[in-house]
């Protein structure tokens, strides 16, 4: 088993959005550290070209493609991958939606090279032990939040920590090791739960003080206001409310509920870590007045005690700012 903890070698995300067409800059060639074909490199430093994402997992590389030029270019960015050090296995996942709407229907191809693994990989992440499945959400993986989690195993020591929308456990599983008290993750996908429990036992943790449920986030939480249930730290990282700036608004009203009933289960003092992965909401600025918004509806106060992104694997190129998705708030709640 391989670890991914911040080791660049072994974790490579090259990450951007959907986005074909914006100005892009090219991690590839410094994240693989193998040397690429020339005409690829200038095809992806001239274009800028994004809507590519190689994320690493101990021996098995899992490439997710949202964009024609990936499909276009497959073998030859297979064949690159697969000369990266420890790579002995490719997943290529294709997002079909995203691509029938740049005019690439892949429904009815062939798969031109069947995936030669498929199933679960163990990785290590701060010391945590997950199984990731390539089948799973994203790449299998949510990597861009490693050191968000990180930083909640440093607040847990001794608290009662809930983890809204926990897809594997991350959050609670960083959770337990910093010292909770009593961690609960929540989550409406039943594989994404298989995991999360998977991850309890490989980790060695106490099922008596870290547990995972199956239920819509809305209806648990709206169901510990009426048992006047709290915790001291709550985390919150919805899906991707909007995956477009058409939706931006009604998305707005969802991520504002959300957050006010988050607030509402964080005891007076406490802690809320509200996170968006939605471009759109990001780069639209909006997301700390629709944080503010849930505070009103809440009648709770908040103050912001930290800011984050997406890991230090995901860098921005100020000329692309539409790389930017990922928001991370850490609130107290008074
Ligand atoms: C962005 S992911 C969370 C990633 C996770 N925090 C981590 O660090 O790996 C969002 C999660 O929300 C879950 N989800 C989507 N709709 C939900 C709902 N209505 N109630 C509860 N969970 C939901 C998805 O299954 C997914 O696991």
């Amino acid at each position: 088993m391989l670890s991914i903890n911040n080791e660049w070698t072994l974790l490579f995300s090259f990450f951007f959005s959907t986005k074909s067409s914006g100005p892009f800059v090219n991690l590839g060639c410094v994240f693989l550290g193998v040397k690429l074909q020339p005409d690829f490199i200038s095809l992806i430093l001239k274009c800028r070209l994004s809507g590519l994402i190689v994320d690493i997992f101990a021996d098995v590389a899992v490439i997710a493609s949202s964009a024609a030029w990936v499909e276009k270019y497959r073998q030859e960015i297979q064949f690159l991958v697969n000369k990266v050090s420890n790579v002995n296995h490719i997943k290529w996942r294709s997002s079909a939606d995203i691509l029938k709407e740049e005019g690439l229907d892949i429904s009815e191809q062939k798969e031109p090279e069947p995936s030669s693994h498929s199933g679960t990989v163990k990785v290590m992440e701060n010391d945590i032990i997950y199984l990731v499945s390539l089948e799973g959400q994203k790449t299998g993986f949510y990597a861009d939040q490693r050191e968000s989690r990180h930083f909640i195993s440093t607040l847990s020591k001794g608290q009662r920590v809930l983890d809204i929308c926990c897809y594997s456990g991350g959050f609670a599983l960083n959770a337990a090791k910093g010292g909770a008290s009593n961690v609960i993750g929540i989550d409406s996908s039943a594989s994404a739960l298989d995991l999360a429990n998977n991850n309890i036992f490989l980790n060695n943790l106490d099922t008596q003080r870290i547990s995972f449920v199956k239920e819509d986030s809305t209806a648990f939480m709206k169901g510990a206001i009426s048992r006047n249930e709290v915790w001291d730290l709550v985390i919150l990282d919805p899906p991707k409310l909007a995956p477009r700036k058409k939706v931006l608004q009604s998305a707005s009203g969802m991520y504002r509920s959300l957050n006010a009933l988050a607030m509402q289960v964080v005891k007076t003092g406490g802690l809320l870590m509200t996170c968006s992965c939605s471009g759109a909401m990001t780069q639209s600025g909006l997301f700390l007045r629709t944080i503010q918004g849930a505070a009103s509806m809440a009648g709770r106060k908040v103050t912001v005690l930290r800011q984050a992104g997406a890991a230090c694997d995901h860098p921005i190129d100020p000329a692309y700012p539409e790389g930017q998705y990922l928001s991370n708030y850490l609130l107290r709640v008074t």
